[in-house]
């Protein structure tokens, strides 16, 4: 039996509420298709999901977001995004996530229970933490003592179809994205493709 495997036993077992894996680690970088020859030409990471957001940021009005996704072999991924609009926000990359904290954080996979709980326990110790419907995947973000951001992320009982979806799309979207096209590709994605949960 594989680790995961024996692990997911264990779990089921002793009722653990540790995450089953990570998710994605969300960076910011300069610029897209630097950022993807990289991954995915250097380092044969591929990219497997792309979508543009935009987001209404308090104090800075309409932003708008590039997200690339590279692929682990574990199905977790390196998340990266950019500000096309917003150069102080990119340049350098450093500067960006200290304007915006929250953009560098570690994501965890866990179930709906177990991110349940989590929001118990998080009230319990009075630790504050901000829910997030990205309708993909169904988030909290909260910080642990040191400052950094970690997201409890819940995947859809779907996730192969939308991961399908987003695979086949992803090299499309950043071609239109990098032409300027900044429509909202993850809107196309839900009509297309529509996200279910347990709850
Ligand atoms: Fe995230």
């Amino acid at each position: 039996m594989s680790t995961a495997a024996t692990m997911e036993l264990n779990a089921a077992e002793t009722g653990s509420v540790a995450p089953t894996r990570l998710h994605h680690f969300n960076y910011v970088c300069r610029d897209h298709e630097e950022t993807r020859t990289f991954y995915e030409d250097v380092l044969g990471i591929p990219l497997v999901s792309f979508f543009c957001e935009v987001e209404q940021v308090p104090g800075l009005g309409e932003v708008v977001l590039g997200h690339a996704f590279y692929g682990l072999a574990d199905g977790s991924q390196i998340a990266i995004m950019n500000f096309p609009n917003h150069p102080d926000m990119r340049e350098p990359a450093l500067e960006a996530a200290r304007t915006l904290p929250n953009t560098i954080h570690l994501a965890v996979n866990v179930t709906a229970k177990v991110q349940e709980r989590a929001r118990e326990k998080l009230t319990d110790a009075g630790v504050e933490f901000m829910e997030v419907d990205h309708g993909v995947v169904r988030s909290i973000y909260f910080r642990d003592p040191n400052g950094i951001t970690i997201e409890y992320t819940v995947d859809p009982t779907n996730v192969a179809e939308l991961s399908e979806y987003a695979l086949r799309t992803a090299h499309e979207n950043m071609r239109a994205y990098l032409a300027g096209d900044h429509s909202e590709q993850k809107h196309k994605m839900a009509k297309t493709v529509t996200a279910r949960f347990d709850s």
